[in-house]
């Protein structure tokens, strides 16, 4: 998976994917990414990228020219490296609070793509028709406004290249994460298996794999069907539908 951040703060996305996990899938190869200056595509002698907005109104808006120059830049590098001849049109994702919600389902569709792009606005947000041009998909992390694209752009990237191959180690493995079955993950614990008069339960420490899976599955729907009524109802028609 190669992600492409396009930004006015590319550094906060560098930064931010050096440590950790991310990092070490760079440095590992199972993940590449870059992050792209928008601003560095300005073709006025400030290199000013945003102005005021036509019919009056609070803030500055980003403009079209620098950010369509920016994405072509990015997309004549990503035909560049392919191997093959065809042209790429890999998804261009304008992240925005007025996009569809991001979710571990849209997580797994995009982390089988070869390429993401991600566009990051700041200020009041983007020229409406270099979006229409450009942007495939409009995203948002949550209902609530942030001061820019980077982090949730970044919050996008994380849940993404986590599902990506040799990101994780098996120990680390996204098989058991939280929604991966429409479901909370089950409590756990480690050792001591008494700890300030709490003792681990019982089942845990049987050796009985089956049994431990059943008391899982089970903690799991408890923990849905309180924390998250709303996805335990889907899981329940899912699951109903499913005939199961
Ligand atoms: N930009 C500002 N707030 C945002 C949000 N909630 N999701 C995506 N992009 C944003």
């Amino acid at each position: 998976m190669n992600f492409h951040v396009l930004t006015l703060f590319p550094e906060m996305i560098m930064d931010t994917l050096k440590t950790s996990i991310l990092g070490r899938a760079m440095e590992k190869g199972a993940i590449r990414a870059q992050a792209v200056n928008i601003r560095d595509y300005a073709n006025n002698k400030h290199h000013s990228v945003d102005d005021y907005t036509y019919g009056g109104g609070a803030g500055m808006l980003m403009q079209a020219q620098p950010v369509y120059d920016c994405v072509q830049a990015v997309l004549d590098k990503i035909n560049k490296e392919r191997p093959s001849n065809g042209m790429a049109s890999p998804r261009i994702i304008y992240v925005t609070p007025q996009g569809r919600i991001f979710d571990q389902k849209l997580a797994q569709e995009l982390a089988g793509e070869e390429d993401l792009i991600f566009l990051c606005g700041h200020y009041e947000g983007i020229d409406e028709r270099v979006l229409e041009e450009v942007a495939t998909d409009q995203v948002s992390i949550g209902d609530y406004v942030l001061t820019g694209g980077e982090l949730p752009a970044l919050v996008m990237i994380d849940t993404i290249a986590r599902l990506c191959p040799g990101v994780l180690g098996s120990e680390e493995s996204a098989q058991t994460d939280s929604f991966q079955n429409g479901l909370l993950e089950y409590p756990q614990y480690s050792r001591p298996a008494v700890w300030h008069d709490r003792a681990v339960p019982e089942i845990l420490l049987s050796g009985d794999h089956k049994k431990v899976d059943e008391w899982r599955l089970e903690q799991s729907i408890i923990r849905t069907r309180e924390r998250r009524p709303d996805l335990y109802e889907k899981w329940l028609k899912e699951r109903n539908e499913a005939g199961k």
